[in-house]
């Protein structure tokens, strides 16, 4: 069958989906992430304020995420899969800054609150691939003399990447499904309400409801790498 007569579905992901893999979620554990406050290490403001807090705090993220017993999980591996049968059709959005679903084969992937293997050019905001460590001395490859590198991750108070992108596909989504995230986050949180707006079923697949539970068509509870795979299997006989 021709992709166009498949579903557009549209996925966003949070960290619920790389808790199996063994990623800390942001909001576990008394709303400290891996110990730190998120003003602290996720703000312009906490990183004006203790840079090398804040580049140490990314560095150790960054070593965590490449070491050799984190890899992607049966979630991840659903994803991709479902991408597999989708084609063009098929759209992840992920609030994720690890590249696991990348590393279990996912191509059609936005990274809306940026990458942890990517350093950002404070003058120029090009990216580059960085896979170690980095500080405030550390200069960029883009500009000479070089300039300060600061993580590629999108912090609050920042403008999330790849709108445009998204608001298109949520406006022309069949199929909105919502895993693994607490739905606390805008603008993240709102792409239910933009997909059901635009007629699209909405599915939410979590550990607990979201808060943005109520606004969805179906929800399914369970751990993502158990669920996910479950739904995928049925949702690829039913429509692809
Ligand atoms: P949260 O930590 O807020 O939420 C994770 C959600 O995943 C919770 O609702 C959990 O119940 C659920 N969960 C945990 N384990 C799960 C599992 N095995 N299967 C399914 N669900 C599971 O994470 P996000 O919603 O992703 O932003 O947070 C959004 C943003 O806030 C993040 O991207 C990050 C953070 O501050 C930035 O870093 C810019």
């Amino acid at each position: 069958m021709h992709d166009v007569y498949k579903p557009r579905v549209v996925v966003l992901t949070g960290a619920g989906v790389s808790a199996e893999s063994g990623i800390k979620t942001f909001r576990d554990n008394n709303g400290l992430w891996e110990n730190h406050r998120i003003e602290d290490v996720a703000t312009p403001e906490g990183f004006a304020a203790n840079p090398d807090l804040v580049y140490q705090f990314y560095n150790d993220r960054r070593a965590q995420l490449q070491a050799p017993d984190v890899t992607p999980n049966q979630a991840h591996k659903a994803l991709a899969e479902l991408e597999s049968a989708l084609g063009e059709q098929f759209l992840l959005v992920t609030q994720n800054v690890d590249d696991l679903h990348e590393r279990a084969g996912s191509e059609r992937v936005l990274h809306m609150h940026g990458k942890l293997l990517s350093a950002r050019c404070c003058n120029t905001g090009k990216t580059t691939q960085w896979l170690d460590s980095f500080d405030a001395h550390t200069e960029c490859r883009c500009c000479f003399p070089g300039a300060q590198v600061r993580p590629d991750i999108v912090w609050f108070g920042e403008v999330p990447m790849h709108m445009d992108e998204i608001i298109l596909a949520l406006a022309k989504a069949d199929v909105f499904i919502a895993v693994g995230t607490s739905g606390q986050v805008y603008p993240a949180a709102n792409f239910v309400a933009m997909a059901a707006d635009s007629g699209a079923r909405t599915i939410e697949i979590n550990l607990e409801p979201s808060q943005q539970n109520s606004l969805f068509d179906e929800k399914i509870v369970g751990k993502a790498g158990k669920v996910l795979p479950e739904f995928v299997t049925h949702f690829i006989r039913d429509y692809c």
